[in-house]
């Protein structure tokens, strides 16, 4: 008879950090120290995950915990009463890309902006010192248990609750901000915060930027090649943006009628990411209509626009109302994409200077798009 130890946390932190280096996500050995040194398993002690038969619970103690906490997921921590998900453990492939974007200096003081479960920010912690590292979350449930964890595993920096969005916190300026909550916009707060040369890595929309603050007071930087979208920041911490939608009012056709030529796949990755960055507080929905058309409905909460494109083929019949034409406002930015040879997401930049977002292509002083 053989007997099959189980991997012990030592040995599945080793796998998952080996896996991040052969995902070509994580090279730095200061970063790889800290994933071979931080016990995500402290920080998630019960969870969910989505499978394909639904969403399954794990506990601490529990046949398949260890091995899960050490998969490649994210791992839900936090629901509220309808279910959706309120925070989490992120998935370790997009900390691995987003921590490795951060200044490689020692001693460098971080501002995380989402505190969560507190893995992240023991990875911080790791990296740069307890001292040197703040972390943020609006939810005080949260900070209290992300602080008991961490002082258990060993790690003691500065817990706040508050709204990261808009909070000046006591230890800036900061060398590097990193945010864990996705927004619409970088907040102007946070260029306030930063140090001269500073670094912020967030997620907007689909994309993870990385902007550099210049002696302008404009932070400016790439998006990363690999894509993602984190929750939403919350404006309280019992609120979370509705995801409901009305489906017949969405199927119903509205306002101006046109055609136009689309011969791409308007739900492909960069499609997705210019829209996102385009409308930051739209809600996209793909429906099949009583015909079986296949619908690409927009819905903008903050300007009350709704616009809607059915395929024909690489033609499309759209409709829009609304104070803003949003299918038109795509298709010029889409037709920019594909006459510069459908570029990938790390071609394209940000500069953000006081609230005014411009995209642009390649360099700030090429093809630039100011985002409204
Ligand atoms: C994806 S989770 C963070 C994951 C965490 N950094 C980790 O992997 O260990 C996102 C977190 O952002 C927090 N959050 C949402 N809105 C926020 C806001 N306005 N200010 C600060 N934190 C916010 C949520 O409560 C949630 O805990």
């Amino acid at each position: 008879m053989t007997i099959t130890a189980e991997p012990s946390a030592e040995d599945l932190r080793r796998r998952l950090t080996d896996h991040l280096v052969a995902e070509g996500v994580l090279h730095n050995p200061a970063w790889k120290h800290a994933f071979v040194t931080a016990p995500r398993e402290e920080f998630v002690p019960a969870f969910s995950l989505r499978t394909a038969d639904g969403v399954r619970a794990y506990q601490t103690g529990e046949p398949e915990y260890l091995e899960t906490v050490y998969r490649d997921v994210s791992l839900i921590t936090q629901r509220d009463a309808s279910g959706t998900a309120t925070s989490s453990s992120s998935q370790p492939r997009v900390m691995a890309a987003m921590l490795e974007a951060l200044p490689d200096a020692d001693g460098t003081r971080v501002l995380e902006i989402g505190t969560g479960a507190g893995y992240n920010a023991a990875l911080l912690c790791e990296r740069y010192g307890d001292e040197q590292v703040v972390s943020l979350d609006i939810d005080p449930g949260l900070t209290a248990a992300a602080r008991q964890r961490l002082h258990s595993a060993g790690y003691t920096p500065t817990l706040i609750t508050g709204d990261g969005t808009g909070a000046h916190t006591p230890l800036a300026p900061y060398g590097a901000l990193i945010a864990t909550c996705g927004l619409p916009r970088i907040p102007a707060a946070w260029l306030d915060q930063l140090a001269p040369g500073g670094t912020i890595v967030a997620n907007l929309g689909y994309g993870l930027a990385v902007l550099r603050l210049d002696e302008h007071g404009a932070a400016q930087g790439h998006f990363l090649p690999e894509m993602a979208s984190f929750m939403t920041a919350r404006t309280t911490s019992e609120s979370v943006p509705s995801e409901q939608h009305d489906v017949t009012t969405l199927m119903r056709a509205v306002g101006t009628v046109t055609s136009a030529h689309v011969p791409w796949d308007v739900t492909g990755p960069m499609p997705r990411f210019l829209g996102a960055m385009l409308h930051p507080s739209a809600t996209d929905l793909t429906l099949t209509d009583e015909n079986g058309t296949t619908v690409h409905a927009i819905t903008d909460a903050a300007s009350g626009a709704r616009a809607r494109l059915s395929h024909r083929g690489e033609d499309a019949r759209i409709d829009q109302g609304g104070p803003r034409a949003l299918w038109d406002e795509r298709l010029a930015l889409l037709r920019d994409w594909s006459r510069a040879g459908q570029p990938g997401v790390e071609r394209y930049g940000l500069t953000v200077q006081g609230c005014t977002h411009t995209l642009w292509l390649d360099t700030p002083d090429g093809l630039s798009w100011t985002l409204p």
